[in-house]
């Protein structure tokens, strides 16, 4: 069977825990090497990971690009405006061609439907680079980030402001995997897909929704926000009227734990969903965090392809 990672349950939990031991071991071992150097094993000598992007990106695309270099191997772009994929070609036909010529697929596309439509079309295992639905690379970095900086995840608190979005579903889906706790503050309208919660809740973990952000902040392990416009989302002065109450401030900082972690996924709109005193601030992580991309996704890569 190949291995696909669309969602973090697709590997379960204990898939997760390995490849989170996984990172922290390779981390630690290529320790002080320039950036662009294999590690000593090169596992992936030899591998090549087509990258597709219908959306722009940052970090995921460098990070895979220096995860694949990491593992001995190599990596390729596609983009939506100048492959056949943008003049038509199907997802299917694509997913075909790209398993005859590669070892592995990573998409970022708008739509959920595509990647399970290329996943079930491709003979190479299919990883999540983001869709409108998930973003599960993101979580495996803020879970291997969180516990380098000494968090215990089974039952932690972990306070979620502001949009409920596809960084939002991830880390609920983590929660129910792995057994911790998310309080959402999010206004009326913008609550997460409710599918996200139910299955998490049947796993054992606790999700709750609130209108007050101070009573979801209060006692948190760990805060997160995200962009209240995600890519694709018209930029609505209602929206972000709406989100205003849910603003990560050093105010609420001060009503988490004292040594509550702050992330933040990365591209930030400061002054928006998370002010500078907090971003810039002592407690946040976020640079650790979208370090942590390139070591957590070199064991999606491995666990994939069946290596882990
Ligand atoms: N966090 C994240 O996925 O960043 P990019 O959009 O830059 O890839
Ligand atoms: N929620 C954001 C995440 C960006 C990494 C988006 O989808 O645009």
């Amino acid at each position: 069977m190949t291995r696909h990672f669309l969602n973090l349950s697709d590997a379960g939990a204990d898939a997760v825990s390995a490849m989170l031991n996984d990172a922290i071991d390779r981390k630690a071992a290529r320790m002080g090497k320039p950036k662009g150097t294999a590690d000593a094993d090169a596992p992936l000598a030899g591998h090549t990971l087509a990258m597709i992007f219908e959306k722009n990106s940052t970090r995921t695309r460098v990070s895979f690009d220096m995860a694949m270099r990491q593992l001995g191997g190599s990596s390729l772009i596609l983009d939506g405006g100048t492959s056949q994929l943008g003049r038509g070609e199907t997802v299917a036909d694509t997913a075909r061609v790209l398993s005859r010529m590669c070892d592995a697929i990573m998409i970022r596309t708008d739509d959920h439907a595509k990647i399970e439509e290329m996943a079930a079309y491709a003979t190479v295992p299919v990883i999540n680079g983001l869709t409108d639905l998930s973003h599960p690379c993101q979580i495996m970095a803020d879970l291997l980030t969180v516990i380098e900086h000494g968090l215990a995840l089974p039952g932690s608190q972990w306070a979620w402001l502001g949009d409920g979005n596809n960084v939002l579903h991830s880390i609920i889906e983590a929660a129910g995997l792995l057994k911790f706790d998310v309080r959402i503050g999010v206004p009326e309208g913008y609550e997460p897909d409710p599918r996200f919660a139910a299955e998490a809740q049947q796993r054992g973990a606790r999700i709750a929704l609130s209108r007050d952000a101070t009573e979801v902040a209060r006692g948190a392990d760990v805060v997160v926000t995200d962009t209240w416009i995600s890519m694709g989302q018209a930029h609505a002065q209602e929206k972000l009227a709406a989100m205003m109450p849910y603003q990560v401030t050093q105010a609420l900082m001060d009503l988490a734990r004292p040594d509550a972690r702050f992330l933040h996924c990365l591209p930030a709109h400061r002054g928006e969903e998370v002010v500078d005193a907090v971003i810039d601030g002592p407690r946040s992580l976020v640079w650790d965090e979208a370090e942590n991309r390139i070591h957590a996704q070199k064991s999606v890569l491995l666990w994939a392809l069946g290596l882990l």
